[in-house]
């Protein structure tokens, strides 16, 4: 049987960590403990101005392709989920390929917020299994300090910048086992960056706007289903995986996910109080981490999940 299978992983953040008392100092209206206490972030990284999705995408795309043994040129295949895109077009796929000297690839975004990074590994992983492609290079890469509204304390101080990424390859040895995706675009008013640029201006809202409540209730409700659904399409219950690697949005929801799937905290990887949520990035810079530190472990389970804008929501269940 052909599986895709994680074959390298690697993530950037860029410049210094920045500090929940740093914000206030810079003239937000809020507290180390508001946040700490609230959401579980203690920093976040905000990448300078300038800076791209494609460069932070870049960075994190060399260490994952680095890590799988493999050279740019043998990927065939490059996805990129992000909602802070270089440009409206070329893809940011199509710019990071560029940047790694990659000809010939397929190459596009997917725009699928918080849930991007696992709604490409699951279009990546169907690619592969169809044996249409053997390599791919699938990135989650965000700058969300350019979307966001300074002076809208309840969401500027949530979010950050960030890159991950993974090489999937066409393997007779176990990987991607089982995925499930959905979305309800009923939902998109909960959050959203409501503006567009046409005729040369901004129409409408260009900044992050957020119903903080009503999204934390659908986030606890779709990433416990969902993890419960995706290992059910395997046959084993979410109670008997090794790993959970969440999307990284507030420790609250992600303990509260943990709990209703049965999980002990010490089963999850938690790294939104080193990075805040970086959206598409935050899985895979959870992952990364926790391979990198020793934690997850070849033929390990291990369930990513995410859940955002649109809304859109999804986990894959793998064998590292
Ligand atoms: O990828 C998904 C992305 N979104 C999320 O993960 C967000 C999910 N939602 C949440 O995490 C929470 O709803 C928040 C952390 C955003 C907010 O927590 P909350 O417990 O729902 O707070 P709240 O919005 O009800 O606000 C409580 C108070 C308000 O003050 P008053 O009206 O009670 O006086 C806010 O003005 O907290 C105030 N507040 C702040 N205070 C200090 C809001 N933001 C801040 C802040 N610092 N940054």
């Amino acid at each position: 049987m052909l599986f895709a299978r994680i074959a390298g992983v690697g993530s950037y953040l860029p410049g210094k960590p920045v500090s929940n008392n740093e914000l206030a100092q810079r003239g937000v209206d809020t507290s180390d403990d508001w946040i700490s206490t609230r959401t579980g972030i203690k920093t976040r990284y905000l990448a300078e101005a300038g800076v791209t999705s494609s460069e932070l995408a870049f960075e994190a795309s060399r260490l994952a392709i680095s890590d799988a043994g493999i050279r740019a040129e043998d990927i065939d295949l490059i996805i990129v989920a992000t909602s802070t895109p270089d440009y409206i077009f070329p893809s940011t796929a199509c710019l990071l390929q560029e940047k790694l000297g990659n000809q010939g690839a397929m190459a596009f975004d997917v725009q699928a917020v918080c849930s991007g990074f696992v709604y490409a590994v699951t279009i990546a992983e169907k690619f592969i299994r169809s044996g249409s492609h053997k390599k791919a290079l699938v990135v989650g890469a965000e700058v969300f300090s350019r979307i966001l509204d300074w002076n809208d304390r309840a969401t500027c101080v949530l979010f950050g910048d960030g890159a991950g990424a993974v090489v999937l390859e066409a393997s007779d040895k176990p990987g991607v086992l089982a995925t499930a995706t959905h979305a309800d675009g009923s939902y998109n008013h909960i959050l959203s960056v409501p503006g567009c640029v046409s005729r040369g201006q901004v129409v409408g809202d260009p900044f992050l706007r957020m119903d903080g409540q009503a999204v934390f209730k659908f986030a606890v409700r779709a990433l416990t289903d969902v993890a419960k659904e995706c290992c059910a399409v395997a046959g084993i219950g979410s109670e008997s995986i090794d790993w959970l690697v969440p999307h990284q949005a507030n420790i609250r929801i992600i303990e509260s996910t943990a709990k209703k799937l049965g999980l002990p905290m010490e089963k999850v990887v938690v790294t939104v109080d080193q990075h805040g949520n970086t959206s598409a990035a935050s899985v895979p810079l959870a992952l990364d981490a926790a391979i990198r530190d020793g934690r997850v472990k070849r033929g390990q389970r291990v369930v990513l999940e995410g859940v955002g804008g649109g809304f859109t929501w999804g986990a894959v269940l793998l064998e590292y």
